[in-house]
């Protein structure tokens, strides 16, 4: 409640505070009762969620951009960060396939090959599959398929250590650390 303090400490007067307290309890009372999260905690419980993963601020603003985030629940986070993954995955994915076509240099497009043969399952396959695993309940294999995701990004990343401007760096570090957060909201999930 921001407001009643601030304008608390600029406001002297008794009862022009019991007044607005009142009018802000008044205000607040429906939204509290209307959602799951959209309470006096309000965003706080998904910066709460977000504190126990390795990302915070990754986590944080991945959710919060996320109309449907203080609507739902731990598991429905999961799902939401799941899918945001898939969606940064494919992009990077159709990425790959682009500098594919414009490099002229055989090794770099032979890596760049590997990475697409990593990054296809994990678009078409892992992710969908962890999604669907979440939705299910299945909060074993959801963990499972998200640790074969990290493999194959990981794999792809390995290709070009010893390149001087390696070209996927940035959106595997990226595609990375999304995963490592999933892994994390997961794991919450499966201590229940
Ligand atoms: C991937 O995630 C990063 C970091 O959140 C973001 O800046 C970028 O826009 C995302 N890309 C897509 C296609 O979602």
């Amino acid at each position: 409640m921001r407001l009643s303090l601030s304008v608390s400490s600029s406001l002297f007067s008794p009862f022009a505070l019991v007044h607005i307290i009142v009018l802000v309890s008044i205000l607040s009372l429906p939204l509290a009762q209307s959602s799951t999260l959209e309470n006096d905690d309000d965003g706080d419980l998904i910066d709460q969620i977000c504190q126990k993963t390795p990302f915070f601020d990754l986590c944080s603003s991945t959710l919060h951009s996320n109309p449907l985030s203080p609507k739902t629940d731990l598991k429905g986070l999961a799902l939401i960060m799941v899918n945001n993954i898939l969606a940064n995955a494919t992009d990077t994915l159709n990425y790959i396939e682009q500098l594919i076509k414009q490099t002229s240099d055989q090794q770099m497009e032979q890596a760049l090959a590997f990475c697409a043969e990593s990054y296809i399952p994990v678009v078409k396959f892992i992710l969908p599959q962890a999604a669907d695993a979440i939705s299910q309940g299945r909060f074993g294999f959801a963990s499972y398929c998200i640790a074969d995701a990290e493999k194959e990004i990981a794999a792809c990343d390995k290709k070009f250590s010893g390149g001087a401007q390696p070209p996927l760096s940035d959106r595997n570090d990226i595609v990375q650390k999304l995963v490592d957060v999933a892994s994390a909201l997961i794991k919450l999930l499966l201590k229940g």
